[in-house]
């Protein structure tokens, strides 16, 4: 074993610099021998021997054995000390992985420890969607964040801690705080068309929180739900996180489209709907279908669950109101986020609940909801209030629709036949929000395949037949492109290496 390496690597992170030498040493041995590297049995060198070797007294040394054996990770034997028998010996997989890697990266997922996993948890799709695809053309769902006023939310948010006072650091009220849900209701208002009063909205930690809530306090397990498809992933591990049964619903040019006979078929507890702007197809829920939903939903003792996540940027057209605001009371939970508008870190969503619904959700969230983060909430209230939120929207819409525009002008010339060539795409649902949907002509297309290749080739290009949820259609081929993050002078070279994955076919 190299001490001297482990210990530098482990030294090398600026979360462990500051450390005094004594606990810099207990914890990189401790961390080695929770990861394996220092296996069990495995005798520690002396602590002379190894004070030369790290450049360290041998008191610091003395020091980091004797915390270990305290916390029972070695034991002392006749001849020095070793690492203890009952942590288990490391698998063949986990020494060798450790081996080959830096000591503190991110353990191997451990084949064994799958059985853990719940079959809840083992049912979610599979979703390649790390944090470094975050500022990589073209991850759908990432807001331009070179372009977010960041100083002036700092100044916000130390406003925010400068004015709290000692009584607000206890738990927060369950729905959140007043001046933002003031602030949200007028934003809805005004800018969404829906109607409402602020006592009907709940502050949650983003739309994937408000869908676990709405799952939960809404449906029980076994219930059936419907979901779009293709649809939103994230929405689809909510509901089987809960055991709910949720059942594809197809979508076409017009958004969902349920029969009469699916009503009465597989009446539904929820049906999850993304109207403004459809995930991922980008297409527009038309009106006649909004008020059918909502009438059919109303029938059916269903409640609609309406994620209104990116429609505040509207490109073409006059802006459309929400479904939650097209009739008095109707069963809609409507969902919005900061995710979009804002940045997704910030993690603040909210929930529009019907009247009937507030007193038994406020009760349940009392006991259940995380209830902090109120300086978080007073900034954004106080950002919403103050005019820069409506200007930042105004500035983003801007950019959008010019990164948008230049998105379409080089897909329709490279692929969709305005360079003499065979049309080969055509492009879906741009008319809104921070993506579009371009769908490859043929049906066999091997779009997951090209994702791949796009992927090694610095392009993220999420495909869109893995959007599909259950068997009853045919899959939309081609690809999710998020352009809020590109730069228009970018497209032509991005969308010429997209043209070449679906020209190839099936790359190898
Ligand atoms: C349809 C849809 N809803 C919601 C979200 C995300 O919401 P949040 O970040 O608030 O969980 C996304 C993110 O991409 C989305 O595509």
């Amino acid at each position: 074993m190299d001490y001297q390496l482990l210990f530098s690597q482990f030294t090398a992170n600026a979360a462990h610099t500051r450390w005094p030498r004594q606990r810099q040493l207990h914890e990189c041995l401790r961390h080695a021998i929770r990861q394996g590297t220092l296996g069990s049995g495995a005798r520690l060198p002396a602590s002379r021997t190894l004070a030369q070797e790290l450049g360290v007294s041998r008191n610091t040394v003395l020091y980091a054995y004797n915390q270990l054996a305290t916390e029972g990770f070695v034991r002392p034997d006749q001849r020095g000390t070793v690492v203890a028998p009952a942590l288990g010996a490391p698998t063949q997989t986990t020494r060798r992985a450790t081996a080959s890697r830096n000591a503190l990266s991110t353990p191997e997922p451990n084949p064994h420890l799958r059985a853990h996993l719940s079959r809840r948890a083992l049912s979610v799709p599979i979703y390649e969607q790390g944090s470094v695809d975050a500022a990589t053309a073209f991850t759908p769902g990432v807001p331009a964040l070179q372009d977010f006023p960041l100083t002036l939310w700092r100044r916000l948010l130390e406003r925010a801690w400068r004015t709290m006072r000692k009584a607000q650091l206890n738990y927060a009220d369950p729905q959140g705080e007043a001046p933002l849900r003031e602030a949200i209701a007028n934003h809805l208002r005004v800018a969404r068309g829906a109607l409402l009063d602020s006592s009907q909205v709940f502050i949650t930690d983003g739309t994937q929180h408000s869908l676990d809530i709405v799952a939960h306090a809404f449906a029980d397990a076994g219930d059936k739900m419907w979901i779009e498809s293709p649809g939103y992933l994230g929405a689809l591990a909510a509901f089987k996180g809960a055991q709910l049964k949720p059942l594809g619903m197809v979508v076409d040019a017009q958004g969902i489209a349920p029969s009469a006979a699916d009503w009465q078929r597989h009446r539904p507890r929820l049906v999850y709907v993304t109207p403004s702007h459809q995930f991922p197809t980008g297409t527009v829920l038309s009106l006649e279908r909004r008020l059918a939903l909502i009438a059919q939903a109303r029938a059916a003792g269903s409640l609609l669950i309406e994620d209104d996540y990116d429609s505040e940027f509207r490109h073409d057209g006059p802006p459309l109101s929400c479904m939650q605001g097209l009739a008095p009371d109707a069963p809609v939970i409507y969902l919005g986020t900061f995710s979009k508008t804002l940045f997704p870190a910030l993690r603040i969503g909210f929930m529009v609940v019907p009247a009937g619904l507030v007193a038994p959700l406020r009760q349940l969230l009392s006991r259940s909801a995380p209830r902090g983060r109120v300086a978080e909430q007073w900034a954004l209230a106080d950002f919403m209030h103050s005019g820069q939120f409506s200007l930042h929207l105004r500035r983003m819409r801007r950019l959008y629709r010019q990164r948008r525009d230049a998105l379409v002008a080089e897909l329709e010339r490279q692929l969709g036949g305005a360079d003499g060539q065979a049309a080969v795409a055509d492009v879906y649902g741009g008319s809104a929000g921070m993506h579009l949907a371009l769908r490859l002509r043929d049906p066999q297309a091997n779009d997951v395949a090209m994702s791949h290749w796009l992927r090694q080739h610095g392009l993220v290009a999420h495909a869109l037949s893995e959007h599909t949820i259950g068997q009853r259609m045919q899959p939309w081929r081609g690809f999710v492109l998020g352009y809020a993050q590109v730069p228009a002078e970018q497209m032509a070279e991005k969308v010429a290496l997209l043209a070449k994955a679906v020209r190839l076919g099936t790359p190898p």
